[in-house]
């Protein structure tokens, strides 16, 4: 029996998304080690004639993505049908806390934008108890940023830049990590966040999970959070 590591559930979980990819589709790829896996499958389908176009939510993505010969746009102005991001929590509601890896401004726009969202993790991600044990991704520009520090940590909230402030994002950004202990009300949170002047993004998403793969010790489990928009 093939060994089970936390590395085979992020593949696992990116192999079942691949089930929801139909031909023609216009994709939102996510960033991320899970998301590795996905793209890695996708080349598979593209190899087999299965057409598809996306738009990538980091510059490494959109490398992955184009060298596993998927067409990437730039801009687009419909909806995309299917959008397979990781996430570094994940709630019992399908709240995610995402940005580990810097990309939640472009991640945030590509779910927003698509009918149907589908979380890849391995069990570790998934938090019963509620987000906040990872801290909180918010992304900042650079102008007057201790400035806008101070408005964030106002909501109760300890902030440190990533790497010193020399960690910058896609998007000529600073990230902030931010503890805010367990979060009661992750919408309430992500909106005062999101008001304050010099915050580009926050890295609290609610309301846009459709699906989560979620796989542990092998086993792929789905929950679903709300229906997929109708084209
Ligand atoms: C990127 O900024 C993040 O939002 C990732 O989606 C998240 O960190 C999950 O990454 P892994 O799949 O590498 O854990």
């Amino acid at each position: 029996m093939p060994l089970v590591t936390q590395e085979s559930d992020k593949k696992a979980a990116a192999i079942e998304a691949l089930k929801l990819v139909r031909d023609g589709m216009m994709l939102g790829i996510g960033t991320g080690s899970t998301v590795k896996y996905f793209i890695d499958g996708l080349s598979d389908l593209v190899k087999a004639g299965v057409r598809l176009r996306a738009v990538a939510t980091s510059i490494e993505s959109e490398t992955l993505a184009r060298n596993a010969g998927i067409a990437i746009e730039n801009d687009f102005s419909g909806q995309l049908d299917l959008d397979v991001d990781g996430a570094d929590e994940i709630d019992a509601e399908g709240n995610l806390i995402k940005g580990g890896g810097g990309a939640l401004l472009r991640e945030k726009i590509v779910a927003y934008n698509s009918k149907t969202v589908c979380i890849i993790a391995d069990s570790t991600k998934f938090k019963e108890r509620g987000l906040g044990e990872f801290r909180v991704p918010v992304e900042v520009i650079p102008y007057l940023k201790d400035m806008t520090r101070k408005q964030v940590e106002k909501l109760g909230g300890i902030c440190i830049f990533r790497k010193n402030g020399e960690f910058v994002t896609d998007n000529g950004n600073l990230v902030m990590d931010c503890d805010f202990g367990i979060i009661r009300n992750p919408a309430d949170l992500e909106t005062k966040i999101k008001m304050i002047p010099g915050v580009a993004e926050v890295g609290i998403f609610t309301g846009l999970t459709t699906l989560a793969l979620i796989s542990g010790a092998g086993v792929v489990e789905v929950k679903k959070f709300r229906n997929p928009v109708s084209p």
